[in-house]
């Protein structure tokens, strides 16, 4: 990669407008912990087969380690560095895999919140089949996915009472 030609991309990270060089074989996954310091994606087994490094471009779930950076030009990425709220509130899915239980070592959970976070975003009130389908491309050796599944429904739960005004229990938001 040494003198290879880098070229400018410029890009929406986390709603925030940004700039980079890349050459041909940068991967995102390197761009963004490496050159742009959101070191929240984790990077697993870098060959696209254990999901750590899930992000969301465009509101689609993709594993930066495989995705080029160059590809990324003109596009809205969302790392899990996104998803946190005011003063480092979690979002709702964040919370939700907390309380259920879904974090164990923590290392699969930024892949697998982003994976659960694109799910929900297009299916706001997914089976039990089809969260297993969203998340079939993220490995978890710690929960055996019972705890990871009930925090995808709970965090279901809790953006659509969120949506309807409501707070996370169900009382009236303040
Ligand atoms: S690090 Fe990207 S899929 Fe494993
Ligand atoms: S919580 Fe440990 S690998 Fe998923």
């Amino acid at each position: 990669m040494n003198g290879a030609t880098k070229t400018a991309i410029q890009f929406t990270l986390n709603d925030a407008p940004v700039s980079a060089l890349c050459g041909p074989t940068t991967m995102l996954l390197d761009l963004l912990r490496d050159q742009l310091d959101h070191k929240g994606t984790k990077e697993g087994c870098g060959k696209g087969e254990c999901g750590a490094c899930t992000v969301m471009i465009d509101g689609r779930a993709i594993n930066a380690c495989l995705f080029p950076a160059l590809e990324v030009e003109g596009c809205q990425v969302t790392t899990i560095e996104g998803l946190v709220g005011p003063r480092g509130k979690l979002s709702p899915i964040q919370q939700a895999f907390v309380d259920h239980g879904g974090i164990q070592c923590g290392f699969c959970s930024p892949g697998m919140i982003m994976s659960a976070h694109a799910l929900l975003t297009s299916n706001p009130d997914p089976a039990e089949d089809q969260i297993r389908a969203a998340l079939r491309g993220n490995l978890c050796r710690c929960t055996g996915y019972v705890q990871i599944v009930d925090s995808v429904r709970g965090a279901a739960v809790a953006l659509r009472r969120t949506e309807a005004g409501q707070d996370a229990k169900g009382g009236p938001q303040s």
